[in-house]
């Protein structure tokens, strides 16, 4: 399957890790803070990173086409914030509009555990048949609306796995502590770290982003620790640092520092 291999390769660098930057977060909750101006708040962030997760509405509207990263498209949704519940989320976006847009994959929210289980795995299985076809790789994302505790390594590693099992080519999943390694070992696809609220510190940040790497992850899928930071190209760059140059916590840090003094 060239067309799948190449839309892969575009994603993940030769090391085979990633750094997707999300500015998806619009589709429920509105206009974030600091993503006010998807277009403007990502110009100084592209240089450090290797693709956005992106609705195809901010895509169309705020992305230049002809000078940007591959493409994510974000196509699950229908829920709000506001609403009765995250979890209830159907497929937004036909096969056309995904090819149309030339997504290098697609990626959607599955809610293991929830009320809309069912509905939400379903579509995931016909995503993946659609995309299959066209040789598009799809992500899962293992969604806990607002139940952040759910976020441990018993629950995370069953999200995975089953994520996996219906097809998703790659699986996004929060870090956790405890036992990281036996998500991702029980994964037989490649796993990403999502990245959840902003922390207290980059350092932090660095942190987790570091064990998770050491742990088997495959890269960072990190957006409100990013363009929510005072720094976020000091950011961008620090954790670009950690995913493909092999930095440690001090070289970090280090990096962050002399990119946050420029
Ligand atoms: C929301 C998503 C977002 O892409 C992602 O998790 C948001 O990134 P961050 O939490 O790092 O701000 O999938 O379900």
């Amino acid at each position: 399957m060239w067309g799948m291999k190449n839309r892969l390769g575009k994603l993940f660098k030769k090391d085979g890790h990633c750094f997707f930057l999300p500015i998806d977060h619009g589709y429920f909750q509105g206009p974030t803070q600091c993503l006010e101006k998807p277009g403007e708040t990502i110009k100084p962030l592209l240089p450090y990173c290797d693709a956005l997760f992106v609705t195809r509405g901010v895509l169309r509207a705020c992305i230049d086409p002809t000078n940007t990263l591959p493409i994510i498209l974000r196509v699950s949704g229908g829920t709000s914030m506001v609403g009765k519940d995250l979890a209830n989320e159907s497929l937004t976006t036909s096969i056309q509009e995904i090819l149309r847009l030339n997504a290098a994959a697609v990626g959607l929210s599955i809610f293991v555990g929830s009320d809309y289980e069912r509905e939400t795995l379903l579509n995931l299985a016909k995503l993946v048949d659609e995309c299959e076809s066209y040789g598009i790789p799809v992500m899962a994302v293992t969604a806990v609306g607002k139940e952040m505790e759910k976020r441990e390594a018993r629950y995370l590693s069953l999200c995975c796995r089953i994520a996996a099992e219906l097809g998703a080519r790659v699986v996004k999943t929060y870090w956790c502590e405890k036992d990281f390694d036996k998500v991702v070992n029980g994964c037989p696809v490649p796993v990403v770290i999502a990245g959840g609220p902003k922390c207290e510190t980059e350092q932090e940040v660095f942190k987790f982003v570091y064990d998770g790497m050491k742990k088997g992850a495959v890269g960072i899928n990190l957006g409100r620790n990013v363009w929510q930071s005072p720094h976020p190209v000091a950011m961008a760059r620090a954790l670009q640092a950690i995913i493909h140059e092999s930095a440690n916590l001090p070289q970090a840090v280090e990096i962050f520092n002399e990119f946050k003094n420029k």
